[in-house]
C-alpha cells in the first residue's frame, strides 16, 4: 500500500515489512548511495549487528550526544531509542533532521519518570524542605524524556550520562546540599557509594506513594533522592552470578555497566558504560577471559571480534536479556526510512518543541560544556 504527499509518493512501512533482511540490506545500501553525504547514520551499541554495521559513527549516550552536535549532515539517522534521537534533534541545528526509524524503540527505564510525577515530588519536597530550588539539584540521567531535561534545565539542574555520573554529582552537591537523582536508582546508588556517601543518606523515593514513602526526618537527612526506577535488562543480572562464574574461572575479569544494581556493581572489577565496557575488554591482554553485565547484542559482538585474540568473553546471567526496544530498529525499518529520504520524504522525524528544547539544552550543555 502506498500513499501519496504533495510532492511524493509515501511508501509504506507495509511495504518494507515482509522483506528479507536480505532484501532489505541491499535497499538500505541503494538508497544510502542516493543520499550519500547528506545523512549520517548514528549507531549505540546495543544495535542489533545487521543494522550496527550499517552506522557511520558507534558509541554511547555521551558519544553520540557529542556526535550528533557535530556533524553537518542534513538527516541524522539514530539507531537507538527515543531518548537518544531526542536529545540529538536538541543539540543539532534547526536546519538539520532527527529520523527514528521505528517510533516505537522507548526506553522503559526512561518511562518510569513523568513530568507529572517529577512536579508532584517537586512540591511534596517543598512541603518538607522549603524551597527545593535553594536546597535540591535535580538531575536526570540521560535516559529520560525531553521535558525532565527542561525540568533539570529550569530548575538550576543538569543532564548525566552513564560515563560522567560521579563528576556529575560532585558538580550538583557544589550547587545545593542535596540531589533529585532520576530515574536509575541503581546509578544513582553506584555514583553515590562511589561518592562515599552512606547509604542512609541515599533515600528511594517512590512516586507512588505520598512523600515518596518516606518521613519528613528521612527527606531532611538525605543527600541524594533516588526515584524508584530501574532497567528492566541490567536488572537481570545478579551477585549469584558473579560468584558462580568466579568460583569456576578465579583468574577472569567481571564487567558491569552502573545500571546493574550495586552488589554486582561491587563484586565488578569495572563498572562503566557500553563504550568503558568495549574499550576495556578490547585493550586487554590477549587470553584474558571476561564476564559482561550489559546488554546481549553488545557482548555477542565482543565475544565475536575478540576471540582471533584468545579472549573469552561471556554474558553475565543465564536468561536471554536484549533490550527489546533497541531491537525494534531492524534493516526493514531501516531500509523504509532511507528509500523515503532518498525519494525526499521524511518519515518518523523526531522534533522537540522549542519549550522544551531550550531549557533542556541549558541542562544538556552544562553537562557537555563541563564534563
Ligand atoms: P550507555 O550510555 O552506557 O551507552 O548506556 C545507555 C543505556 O541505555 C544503557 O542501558
Ligand atoms: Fe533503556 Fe535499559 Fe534498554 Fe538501556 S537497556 S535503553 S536503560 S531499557
Amino acid at each position: 500500500m502506498s500513499s501519496s504527499t504533495t510532492a511524493n509518493l509515501v511508501s509504506a512501512f507495509s511495504d518494507f515489512a515482509t522483506l528479507s533482511d536480505a532484501q532489505a540490506e541491499a535497499r538500505i545500501i541503494e538508497a544510502r548511495a542516493r543520499l550519500g553525504q547528506r545523512v549520517v547514520l548514528l549507531g549505540h551499541h546495543y544495535q542489533r549487528e545487521n543494522v550496527y554495521r550499517h552506522a557511520d559513527f558507534t558509541g554511547d549516550s555521551l558519544k553520540l550526544a557529542r556526535l550528533a552536535a557535530q556533524t553537518d549532515a542534513e538527516f541524522i539517522l539514530f539507531c537507538g531509542v527515543h531518548f537518544m534521537a531526542e536529545v540529538a534533534d536538541i543539540l543539532s541545528r534547526p536546519e538539520q533532521t532527527v529520523i527514528l526509524p521505528d517510533l516505537a524503540a522507548g526506553c522503559s527505564m526512561a518511562d518510569m519518570a513523568d513530568l507529572e510525577k517529577v512536579e508532584q515530588c517537586w512540591s511534596e519536597l517543598t512541603d518538607v524542605l522549603g524551597t527545593p530550588d535553594a536546597r535540591i539539584t535535580p538531575v536526570t540521567y540521560i535516559n529520560s524524556a525531553a521535558d525532565l531535561k527542561a525540568f533539570c534545565g529550569g530548575h538550576g539542574g543538569i543532564v548525566c550520562t552513564s560515563t560522567n555520573a560521579p563528576a556529575i554529582i560532585d558538580w550538583a552537591l557544589k550547587q545545593r546540599e542535596k540531589v533529585l537523582f532520576f530515574p536509575d536508582q541503581h546509578l544513582g546508588r553506584w555514583t553515590g557509594y562511589k561518592k562515599g556517601i552512606p547509604p542512609d543518606q541515599m533515600k528511594v523515593w517512590d512516586p507512588d506513594l505520598e512523600n515518596g514513602g518516606l518521613t519528613k526526618k528521612e527527606i531532611e537527612h538525605a543527600r541524594i533522592l533516588l526515584w524508584n526506577g530501574y532497567c528492566s535488562v541490567h536488572q537481570m543480572f545478579q551477585v549469584e552470578h558473579v560468584r558462580s562464574w568466579r568460583a569456576q574461572h578465579p583468574e577472569g575479569f567481571v564487567i558491569s555497566h552502573p545500571e546493574c544494581n550495586l552488589d554486582v556493581c561491587l563484586e565488578s572489577d569495572h563498572v562503566g558504560s557500553t563504550e568503558f565496557i568495549i574499550n576495556t575488554v578490547t585493550a586487554a591482554p590477549p587470553g584474558t577471559r571476561w564476564l559482561v553485565g550489559t546488554e546481549l547484542n553488545l557482548v555477542s559482538r565482543l565475544a565475536e571480534q575478540l576471540k582471533a585474540q584468545g579472549k573469552i568473553v561471556k554474558f553475565m546471567a543465564p536468561t536471554v536479556c536484549m533490550c527489546s526496544t533497541m531491537q525494534r530498529i531492524d534493516p526493514q525499518h531501516l531500509a523504509w526510512t532511507l528509500e523515503n529520504l532518498a525519494n525526499g520524504n521524511v518519515v518518523n522525524p523526531i522534533r522537540v518543541p522549542l519549550h522544551d528544547a531550550e531549557p533542556a539544552r541549558v541542562a544538556l550543555s552544562r553537562m557537555l560544556e563541563t564534563f
